[in-house]
């Protein structure tokens, strides 16, 4: 059997995936997160991974190098980008590129890019009055909320949703399909072709 791959988790909030991720993995001997880095000290995210006893780190917004000494002091395979709130600097972005994921809670390319994070996303799918939303893990690239998709799973849109109830019920859904991805692309089923990512069956 392959070595776990080595994973890296960017969080800038709560970590609820982190958790998905953690939960998923500790089961799962595919890979394995040995580092969470968030953009701000207080983030809860920071805490799950102390409390597991994996490394953390703060990474100054925007500091290319130091992102990529990071990285590879800790031997990263994969980064995994859940809840990240600042742009990745476009030389950790060619570095890791095929091998850096980005969870978003909509169908991209609809409802992404600048400003669309939280509860925004969701009060744009209802206020366009979308039947249906849900969640997107994709390759990164240089464009925010942009590069391949990987896979998406709908969450439909119900009658009387708030953007509270949307973003709860496509938060379950993003703890399972995250979960998902990531150990595909450990196990080396994320194939791409062009501008087109997919994951390869078991
Ligand atoms: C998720 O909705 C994710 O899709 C988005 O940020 C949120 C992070 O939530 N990119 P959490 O910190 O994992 O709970």
């Amino acid at each position: 059997m392959s070595p776990a791959a080595r994973v890296a988790v960017f969080a800038s909030g709560g970590g609820t995936n982190l958790e998905a991720l953690f939960e998923a993995l500790d089961t799962h001997p595919a890979a394995e997160i040995v580092l969470v880095a968030s953009d701000r000290e207080g983030a809860f995210a920071l805490e799950r991974a102390a409390r597991r006893g994996v490394a953390t780190a703060i990474v100054a917004h925007g500091d290319g190098p130091s992102i990529i000494e990071l990285l590879e002091t800790h031997a990263i395979g994969w980064v995994v980008l859940a809840g990240y709130l600042r742009i990745v600097p476009p030389e950790v972005v060619r570095r890791y590129r095929g091998r850096m994921l980005n969870i978003h809670p909509a169908l991209l390319p609809k409802f992404g890019g600048a400003g669309m994070y939280g509860e925004r996303v969701h009060a744009a799918v209802l206020a366009a009055g979308e039947t249906e939303s849900g969640v997107t893990v994709h390759l990164v690239d240089e464009v925010y909320d942009h590069g391949p998709i990987v896979a998406q799973r709908k969450v439909t849109v119900q009658s009387g949703d708030t953007p509270e109830r949307l973003a709860a019920r496509v938060l379950e859904v993003e703890h399972e399909l995250l979960p998902e991805v990531v150990i595909a692309a450990a196990e080396g089923r994320i194939r791409t072709k062009d501008d087109r990512a997919w994951i390869e069956d078991e």
